[in-house]
């Protein structure tokens, strides 16, 4: 697979804060920066996570990226969409990859963390730059776990491609690959094949048409994980009660 897009322009950085920070401040200081440049490192000092949460990875082990990309006309209220469009790369990237095993425990929990059964092998970031109701720019920043097998205690339930397949990867390669699934998802985005993506992702998401049990809005409740909405909330649904809908900021899962 090849790609003519994402990864045509690759500014590859020995170590660096954040690769989102980087590409935030390449844009702010120059307007002319290519459709799906790549900023990679090996090392980030202060790798970002979701909620103020920290990266941690260890040094030339993983893949830490952020790409640039314009959608073009995607509206604020749309925006979920391009989360559906990295998870599910990454989920065609991982599956391209997997044994059977590994494929039949890969799910994406929602929003937009990659799991291998209970353990995070991926975690994505996305900050838009937006423009009046429109997102002008997008940076994509993704951690994935490929060659790192201990992991220090406070980062929950880790796991990695190689801890799963039992092989190293060689991570030029693993970027070139995912970026060409990456951008066959993004072409879905630019076609308007909302209902694909819309499907596949909630075909991926962990824990879709189980009775689970949530702590939504400080309470504890048994409910069946349904889908997301347009704006990319989840819907869940109790068992006698109506239909719930909640963001990232209200629900915690429960084991
Ligand atoms: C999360 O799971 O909370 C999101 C993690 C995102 C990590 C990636 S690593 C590359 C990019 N640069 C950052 O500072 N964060 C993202």
């Amino acid at each position: 697979m090849s790609t003519s897009l994402l990864g045509s322009t690759i500014i590859k950085l020995d170590a660096i804060d954040s690769t989102n920070d980087y590409a935030r401040n390449l844009l702010l200081k120059d307007a002319n920066i290519a459709d799906g440049t790549v900023v990679i490192t090996d090392f980030q000092e202060r790798g970002k996570g979701r909620r103020t949460k920290t990266w941690i990875s260890e040094k030339g082990l993983n893949l830490t990226m952020s790409v640039i990309l314009y959608p073009v006309s995607l509206k604020v209220i749309d925006q979920f969409l391009m989360t559906k469009v990295v998870s599910l790369g990454m989920m065609d990237y991982l599956n391209s990859i997997s044994d059977d095993t590994l494929s039949d425990r890969l799910r994406i929990k929602w929003p937009n963390d990659i799991y291998v059964g209970g353990n995070k092998i991926c975690g994505i970031l996305i900050e838009n730059i937006v423009r009046i109701n429109k997102i002008k720019v997008c940076i994509v920043g993704i951690g994935l776990n490929v060659n790192q097998e201990i992991f220090p205690s406070e980062i929950i339930n880790p796991t990695s491609i190689k801890s799963e397949l039992k092989r190293s990867f060689d991570l030029d390669q693993v970027r070139e690959d995912l970026c060409s699934y990456l951008e066959v998802r993004y072409k879905q985005l630019s076609g308007l094949d909302f209902e694909l993506l819309n499907q596949d992702y909630e075909d991926g998401l962990l824990g879709r048409g189980e009775m689970k049990n949530y702590q939504i809005k400080g309470k504890r409740v048994e409910a069946k994980l349904v889908g997301v909405s347009n704006f990319g909330e989840l819907v869940l649904e109790s068992q006698d009660g109506p239909r719930i809908v909640c963001d990232f900021d209200q629900l915690q899962y429960v084991n």
